[in-house]
């Protein structure tokens, strides 16, 4: 065979390869009794059974339901507790007792929202500008023991009226197509080896991409959509990891008789109840929109090629996200044993500390950055830190003595930063 041959027939491969839309297992954590598995074939088909194992070495034979979404057939089924492995084919998902390491990420997608000559179109066939497809090879080389996504896994909402849009046209909108390739085909491979907690984002709540986040990355639960989904307590012994829902929360202040306050207070003071009475004595809170974020105001998100141009549209302005959340926390604080607060919503990664839990914000993993210019980072409040604009992910490593550190990665997987979480204040260190 001639080298142009060659080359044709391995063109044509790839061709053929990056289309193919795959099928992928994942595991996801909930509630003891509502953890569950889903296998997602994207041409429909029946379901295969999966094994399980469990902690006294028993395996079982479990079988998995099947719904649909958007033409692609999901297999489902709830885990039964006590399972520390689930196979189905060669893909072989173990889920920790005690997690060690655990992988934080969040924004994911590939922003595509422009109509009428306004909005954003991120290059997703570029690594240096939609890096998550890169970031997730680093992951994976991580070998976690727990993914925790704090969710905006959807972007691909709409594009008319620029000549870029035509190659996206068919996978749009907030079918099973546009969810492959902003979330399922990116992470594959992790998602056959390390079990995650799914946060949901706005982009997942009841006006958007929820069909496909309920019925793939929820707990088994029926097709109706909920605008605050039930808090999930997932334990690992004496550590225990909250998710709470905010999806549907507004950033800007809400009146406080109104529903849309009263109805998160309800939800936030249920979880200050429970937490207080589980035996675990380590908590980490999970949430999309964060308690203690910085915000600069529109204009700033920039694909990274732009960011110049944002710069000098940017305004030296920051909104505080989330005023209702700190409301609502004045008046009833979290109990001592929540250590850590982690949220996505803003694209960047920040940590702010004062008379509250220390919170992280993570949400650098891929949508287009929000840029602070140097007058935002003037302007940021004492006990605010924001870090350098870039993509990247947080990787959380407890050593022999119970401390946990987390590193603020680059796309490559190199540590950037370092933070001593255990330590009052929560020091971050540039990594040498
Ligand atoms: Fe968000």
């Amino acid at each position: 065979m001639s080298k142009i041959q060659i080359l044709f027939f391995t063109g044509i491969g790839f061709l053929i390869a990056s289309c193919a839309q795959k099928q992928v297992a994942l595991v996801g954590l909930s509630n003891e009794g509502q953890s569950f598995v889903k296998v997602i074939h994207p041409d429909g088909g029946s379901c295969d059974p999966v094994r399980l194992d469990f902690q006294n070495h028993e395996t079982q034979v479990l079988q998995l339901n099947k719904i649909n979404f958007d033409g692609a057939a999901v297999c489902e089924a709830t885990l039964p507790k006590n399972v520390v492995r689930v196979t189905q084919d060669s893909n072989s998902i173990v889920i920790p007792q005690e997690p060690k390491k655990i992988v934080i990420l969040g924004d994911t997608g590939c922003r595509l929202k422009f109509q009428d000559g306004r909005g954003v179109i991120q290059n997703c066939d570029s690594e240096t500008d939609w890096p998550f497809q890169r970031i997730m090879r680093s992951v994976e080389k991580e070998k976690p023991d727990l993914v925790v996504h704090l969710g905006d896994y959807h972007y691909r909402e709409t594009c008319k009226g620029d000549a870029k849009c035509k190659k996206f046209e068919g996978a749009l909108g907030y079918g099973f197509k546009p969810w492959a390739l902003d979330f399922l085909n990116p992470s594959l491979e992790v998602l056959k080896t390390t079990p995650y907690i799914f946060v949901r984002g706005n982009h997942e709540d009841c006006h958007r991409a929820h069909e496909g986040f309920l019925k793939m990355l929820a707990p088994l639960s029926g097709d109706r959509c909920v605008d605050i989904q039930d808090t999930a307590y997932t334990s690992f012994g004496n550590f225990l990891i909250v998710n709470f829902d905010d999806s549907n929360l507004d950033d800007s202040p809400l009146d406080q008789d109104s529903v849309g306050f009263k109805t998160i207070q309800d939800k936030y003071k249920k979880m200050v109840e429970t937490i207080a009475t589980r035996p675990e004595s380590t908590v980490w809170l999970f949430i999309h929109r964060p308690f203690w974020g910085l915000s600069p105001r529109a204009g700033n998100q920039a694909p990274k090629s732009n960011m110049k141009q944002a710069a000098a549209s940017a305004e030296n302005s920051l909104d505080l996200v989330n005023v209702n959340l700190q409301r609502i926390f004045k008046e009833l604080p979290l109990p001592n044993k929540v250590k850590m607060i982690f949220s996505g919503h803003i694209h960047a990664v920040q940590v702010a500390v004062g008379d509250h839990p220390p919170q992280m914000v993570i949400g650098e993993s891929g949508t287009s950055l929000d840029f602070f210019n140097d007058q935002n980072l003037k302007a940021v409040p004492s006990g605010y830190r924001v870090f350098p604009s870039d993509y990247g992910y947080v990787l959380m490593s407890k050593d022999d003595f119970g401390k946990w550190t987390a590193n603020i990665k680059s796309i490559h997987g190199q540590t950037d930063f370092t933070c001593q979480v255990s330590e009052p204040g929560v020091p971050c260190l540039a990594y040498k």
